[in-house]
């Protein structure tokens, strides 16, 4: 007798877990992919010996990542960017502390796009609000950097296959971090 409520529990806690899992799926179309473009798994660049990386976004959480990338070794923070003037001026602060020579400063509304134009960045690391975050990626990466970006890394399935696309037709790489 007691085994058979022992059966009957197993079986219905198994049964409760598939249906729970079920019910959690979500499932979306995936779009056929353009004539010779491939997946970005196992991607692999060239080694990068030092790898020079650009800061978009510099409010709570930006700051945080400059000072944790101060302590990398093979890392040179080269450029800080930020909407308002003062945060990219107190980020560069947390390089003269680390005894690191300083980045150069963009902020304005639109200084991103010029970071992520510049010629000696690898990696852009985008920290700013959500709904900035797949915009500043995909022109990262067409502009030849790979990205790093918070979470999340998109708003809505279109920002996501935009991200997607753009890794795989450029193949670059993007973190979300
Ligand atoms: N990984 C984690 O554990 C974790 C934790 C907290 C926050 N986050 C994510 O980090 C991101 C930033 O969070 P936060 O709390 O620092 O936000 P925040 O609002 O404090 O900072 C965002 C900064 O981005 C700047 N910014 C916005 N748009 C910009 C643009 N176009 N160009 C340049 N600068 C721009 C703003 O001026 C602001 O300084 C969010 O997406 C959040 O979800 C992740």
């Amino acid at each position: 007798m007691k085994s058979t409520i022992s059966k009957f529990f197993l079986i219905a806690f198994l049964f409760l877990g598939w249906a729970s899992a079920s019910a959690q799926m979500i499932k979306t179309p995936t779009p056929k992919r353009a004539k010779g473009q491939t997946d970005v798994l196992r991607l692999a660049i060239a080694p990068i010996p030092t790898v020079r990386v650009a800061f978009i976004g510099l409010g709570m959480r930006g700051p945080g990542a400059v000072e944790r990338m101060t302590h990398i070794p093979g890392v040179e923070i080269v450029a800080l960017c930020d909407m308002l003037e003062d945060r990219t001026q107190s980020a560069n602060k947390i390089l003269e502390k680390a005894g690191l020579p300083k980045a150069q400063e963009f902020y304005g509304e639109n200084s991103w796009r010029k970071v992520t134009a510049l010629p000696n960045v690898d990696l852009v690391y985008i920290a700013t609000d959500w709904k900035h975050h797949a915009e500043l990626g995909v022109q990262a990466m067409k502009d030849g950097k790979n990205v790093a970006i918070e979470v999340p890394g998109a708003m809505n399935m279109k920002e996501i296959w935009d991200l997607i696309n753009t890794s795989e037709k450029t193949r670059k790489h993007c973190m979300m971090l």
